[in-house]
């Protein structure tokens, strides 16, 4: 049986969603995958607390948070999960948090993408040096599997491009926009139906689906993400005359991320309007899709996993459930 102790960076929805799948499904783990998955701590920025019989004790029980190498120490952690904010505010303290993982011996699952944003290369080379993984797939939509298929394209096959609609805020916003909303009430309605996060500045300024694009783009090539630089078209009041006219001649206009393999560094964003029997015009809500452009082999598309908290702790925990099969250093 292969013991996996796991520390929780962070305590809001990804990660109260992540370590009640733990809890619940410790024994078919067991029995399944030969796995022993346990949440041993829980640190957030302000307090922390370590675990035993999988109860978590209330917060107000928590005690102030020690340096990330001794709880790692202290509680023999095996991996690190990290769910906290992707602000560029919190960036450096994730990206440290993410090395510090590392240097102490565990494994990082990250659902935080600004970490990856800014310390793609430090993390790179941490995990390296001590033959410990990044597993990053919660970073590129939830539970679409977009990062697994980067990965597993990676090995040989010649990607030309990436292009996605990975947001689904964006996505639901300007299908209400097409049915006549104002953008008020589209994120209104965005909010009310659990798609939207507090802030959807990043969803509509393009900054979050350009974001994962660029992840894709330093699993695919390479790339150090932080280091492309992104033009953006945000979603905008004005744009609902375009959603409209684009829905009475059967379209649907969507939020495109695009990298290319000869435009090194450089992501766009922009709306397009596509048919609604296209792989991206055919989403619905909080659907996602990535088309990767494979050449002469065409393209391959994966689509659906709708995002919330839940679908990035799944996403977490195949991640973290993969330690146990196949370790190999390096952002996967
Ligand atoms: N929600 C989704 O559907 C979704 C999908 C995919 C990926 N993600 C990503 O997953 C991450 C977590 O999302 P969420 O919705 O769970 O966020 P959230 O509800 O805002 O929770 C963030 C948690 O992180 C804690 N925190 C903040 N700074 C910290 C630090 N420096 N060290 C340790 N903990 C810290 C906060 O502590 P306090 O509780 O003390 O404030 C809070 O518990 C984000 O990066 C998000 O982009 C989310």
């Amino acid at each position: 049986m292969l013991v996996l102790p796991v520390v929780v960076l962070g305590y809001g929805a990804v990660a109260r969603a992540y370590i009640g799948q733990i809890i619940s499904h410790r024994a078919e783990y067991r029995s399944r995958f030969g796995v022993d998955l346990t949440v041993a701590g829980v640190r957030t920025h302000r307090a922390q607390t370590e675990i035993t019989e999988d109860t978590i004790p209330p917060r107000s029980e928590w005690s102030a948070p020690t340096a990330l190498d001794e709880l790692i120490a202290r509680v023999e952690a095996r991996v690190v999960v990290q769910a906290v904010p992707s602000d560029d505010a919190g960036a450096a303290e994730a990206v440290a948090d993410g090395v510090c993982a590392l240097r102490s011996g565990a494994h990082l699952v990250t659902a935080t993408k600004t970490t990856l944003l800014h310390g793609w290369r430090a993390l790179d080379a941490a995990s390296r040096e001590t033959g410990r993984a990044v597993k990053l797939s919660g970073t590129t939509g939830a539970m679409l599997p977009a990062a697994d298929v980067a990965r597993s394209l990676s090995n040989g096959i010649h990607v030309t491009s990436v292009s996605g609609c990975v947001n689904g805020t964006a996505t639901f916003v300007l299908d209400r926009l097409s049915d006549g909303d104002s953008l008020g009430d589209a994120v209104e309605a965005a909010r009310r139906a659990g798609i939207a996060e507090g802030d959807p500045a990043a969803d509509l300024s393009g900054r979050d689906v350009a974001t994962k694009i660029q992840i894709l783009t330093g699993l695919l090539w390479s790339r150090d993400p932080g280091a492309a630089e992104t033009i953006l078209e945000p979603i905008t009041p004005a744009i609902r005359s375009a959603a409209v006219r684009a829905k009475g001649r059967g379209q649907r206009l969507r939020q495109v991320a695009v990298a290319d393999l000869d435009i090194p560094d450089l992501v766009t964003v922009s709306i397009r309007a596509v048919t609604r029997e296209s792989p991206l015009g055919a989403l619905n809500g909080p659907e996602k899709a990535v088309i990767f452009d494979c050449g002469e082999f065409g393209p391959v598309t994966v689509t659906g996993g709708q995002s919330s908290p839940t679908g990035a702790a799944m996403a977490m925990i195949k991640d973290t459930l993969s330690l146990a099969l196949e370790v190999a250093p390096g952002l996967r």
